[in-house]
This record gives structure tokens, sequence and C-alpha cells, in this order.
């Protein structure tokens, strides 16, 4: 059973606030790109560990033993979904962006001066700003962006590849952009970065809750992701090389253990994000438990948990796929984005091609500034989607700092889709 409409329905019941917002108003959740909905697992473990296991790790005390034991839990969880090989490689921090400073810290100690960091003009700026840092304190030489393919919104791999030599240290991108959608060929990538012994590092936020990532497969040395953009809660997550996370030196105070993953992590643990990562999955075993995926063949060397966790998050990626096609080209009654007059869309809008890109699309209207579409959709249709700012570097390169974006998880439905593309379409018409 793939997403018939019996699961669509059963997984927005595990969503409390899929159909309503708290104020019981209906609308469609289209901001996903900025944060997901939180699924009923996650939040239910989440205030289950926060009130029986407040006390903190390192006791005697039943409670204090279980906070410990729902934090490897949860270390365990983010390891069968990444397929890293352990727990001890899955260290947590309060955001992305603070995994990303913290590991730009520790990776500045072992250079020179005389290295460069390779990026690409889609990124956020996460995975900018702290090599940017480096530049100007001088631990790298160069700070290089590979350009995009400008029409077609993917990477310009031929100028990634000339960008790379004997001095790159570090090769970092998105494994998918949160303006343009696009997916990055992440294998191609890492394996340009092992040529010439440079750190492959991924920062995986944006596209993580869109279909499987997989550390070995990749063969990544760092990967980030954040709990808030996979139906959790906040807290994020990096992923190294064992051998990486033993050798780098981060910044950490004397007393705090030298032993991986704990010495990367600032601070007092909150056992409640584990357990929220923990339900996250849970929904995905449930899910995959729906879906019983009969191809054993390609799930065959998984153990049982990693097996469950690919087959939920490959369901998801196909029935995605259909919502980008549909955003698109519409339905029989409906015009998709491709077919709206006046309406720009961004990233991959080839229909045989959206495997390689996620359904997050950002759109420019003729003569309608983002803002006023976000109103109007909002208060027409009850699309809940914003034109903002996305902190994308692609945005710059566009041009384009304040978009309209709307950004589709398993969730969502076809039926919000129609409502969408036909209230975008009217106010397309209204304005000629
Ligand atoms: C691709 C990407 N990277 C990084 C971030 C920042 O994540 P965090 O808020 O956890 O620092 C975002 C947030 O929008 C993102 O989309």
């Amino acid at each position: 059973m793939m997403f018939n409409q019996e699961l669509i329905n059963q997984i927005r019941v595990a969503f409390p606030r899929a159909v309503t917002d708290f104020t019981g108003q209906k609308r469609a959740f289209f901001d996903n790109g900025t944060a997901t909905l939180v699924v009923d697992k996650a939040a239910e473990a989440e205030a289950e560990a926060r009130i029986n296991c407040s006390a903190n790790v390192g006791a005697i005390f039943a409670e204090s033993k279980q906070a410990e034991a729902v934090i490897q839990a949860g270390r365990q969880a983010v390891a069968d979904f990444l397929n890293a090989p352990s727990p001890s490689t899955i260290v947590s921090g309060e955001s992305a962006t603070s995994l990303f400073f913290n590991l730009s810290y520790a990776l500045g100690k072992e250079l020179t001066g005389r290295e460069n960091v390779v990026t690409t003009d889609y990124e956020h700026y996460t995975n900018i700003s702290p090599w940017v840092e480096l530049e100007e304190r001088g631990k790298i030489q160069q700070l290089r962006f590979s350009k995009l393919n400008m029409e077609e919104g993917t990477m310009d791999m031929e100028h990634l590849q000339g960008l790379i030599d004997s001095n790159t240290k570090i090769v970092t991108v998105t494994s998918a952009s949160n303006m343009l959608g696009t997916k990055s060929p992440l294998e191609e990538i890492g394996k340009m970065a092992k040529e010439v012994g440079a750190y492959f590092l991924v920062d995986a936020v944006h596209h993580i809750a869109h279909g499987p990532t997989d550390v070995q497969a990749m063969d990544c040395d760092f990967l980030v992701f954040s709990g808030y953009k996979l139906f959790g809660s906040h807290g994020s997550y990096l992923y190294g090389k064992q051998e990486h996370l033993e050798a780098l030196k981060p910044f950490k105070v004397k007393p705090a253990t030298n032993i991986p993953p704990g010495k990367y992590e600032w601070g007092t643990r909150n056992q409640a994000t584990f357990a929220s990562i923990s339900g996250v999955m849970d929904h995905f075993h449930w899910l995959s438990d729906q879906i019983k995926s009969q191809d054993g063949e390609k799930y065959g060397l998984l153990g049982e948990k990693k097996r469950s966790l690919r087959i939920a998050m490959d369901a998801i990626e196909k029935y995605e796929v259909g919502f980008s096609k549909s955003i698109l080209t519409g339905y029989d009654d409906v015009p998709g984005l491709l077919d709206i007059p006046g309406v720009t869309v961004f990233g991959i809008r080839d229909v045989n091609r959206l495997i390689e890109r996620d359904p997050t699309f950002s759109i420019e209207v003729d003569n309608i500034p983002g803002d006023e579409i976000a109103q109007r959709l909002w208060k027409e249709a009850g699309i809940a989607a914003r034109a903002a700012n996305f902190y994308s570097y692609a945005q710059d390169v566009y041009n384009q700092p304040n978009v309209y974006r709307i950004s589709l998880v398993h969730y969502n439905t076809h039926e919000e889709i129609r409502i969408f593309l036909k209230a975008l379409n009217e106010i397309v018409l209204s304005k000629k």
C-alpha cells in the first residue's frame, strides 16, 4: 500500500494541526521550509520526558538514569535514520547554525591560512557565514562559490570541479536548496572532495523531511539537520565520522568529556529534545508498517530499524514527486504554475526531472509583490506560506530578496494544491 486516501487521512490525524490551526481555522500549511508542523508522537514523547525525567544525567536515581536512556535512544534513532554506523557519531546542538559554527571552529584549528573552502551559490547562510569568518580571520586563503545553471537552478558541476584543487580542505554543500528546491548530486560531489583529500560536509536541513539521507552512501564526513524541519522540536544533529570526531579539537570547557559526541556538546543536553526525535522516528516506523514495501532486494543489507525508516522516506520521496508535478502542471480543471500567465518559477521545471527537486517552489508574479501574494492567498484561500528572505544565498544570486515560497511535505494533499493554484490563478487574473 502506498499513499492511498486512507493512509493520507491517517497521516493527517497524526499531525494534530494538519487541517486547522489552533483557533480552528482551516488552512493549508505550505510554510514547511521554514518549520514543519509537529507529529503527535514527537510532542507526546517530549512532554512525557519533560515530566518524567527532568533530572540531569549522571546521578544514581531513576529519573536521572531515565534521562540518560532517553538521550541514548534519541542518538540511536538519529543514527538509524541517517544510516550512521553508531550513536556515538551523533552530536546534538541548539541549531544547525550553531553546529556549523562549532564545526568550523574545530576545523579552523587545523588550517594554516593557505587552504580554500568550496561551497555553492545556493547555500543557506548557515553554510556560508562560518567559512567567511575563517576567511576574515586568515584561517583560509579563500572561500569559493560554485555557480549555478541559472535557467534550471541546478549546480554547475564543471565549475564546481574547476574550483576544487590540492589546497581545498573543505567542500560543503546543501543537500537541497531552500529557495530552489534543487537537490545536490551528493555522491558525485563527495567523490570530487575525496580526490583531493578534502572534508565533505552536507547541510541536510532543507531536504531532511523529503526523502532518505544516507551518510554512508554519500560518504560525507559531516552532515547537519534540524528537528524542527522534521516534524519534531527544535534542536539539531551533526553526524561526523568517528575518526574525525575523535581527532578534532572543538572549543570546550575543560571539565567536559574529551570523548565524542559529548566533547562537541556545549552545556547540558535537553532530554526532551531527544525524546521528540525518537517520536518522529516512531512516526516513520508506523508509516513504514502501513506501506510494507515488498522490495526486499533493495533494502537487504540494512538492519530492521534502518530498513523501516528507509521504506518510509523512499515512499515519502515518491509521493512528493507527484506534488511537484501537480504544482507545475495543475489538474484537469486548474492550470499549474507553468500555465499561469506572468508566473516565473525558480528551479527545475522539467516534469521528467522532478526526482531532482523537493516540492519547494519559489515564484515571482509579474506586477504583484511577494508580500501581496502571500497576504491574498492567506486571506482568500487559507494558504499559510510567506514571502521572505530565507537566508538563501540563491536569493542574492537571483536578486530575489523577498521571494514567495511554498514548501510541501507528506501531510499536505492534492486538494490543498488545487485550492492554492485556483486562488493564485484568480489573483493573477484580477490584476489584468
Ligand atoms: C538549508 C538550511 N540550512 C540551515 C538552516 C538553518 O537551520 P537552523 O535554524 O537550525 O540553524 C535552514 C533554515 O531555514 C535551512 O533551510
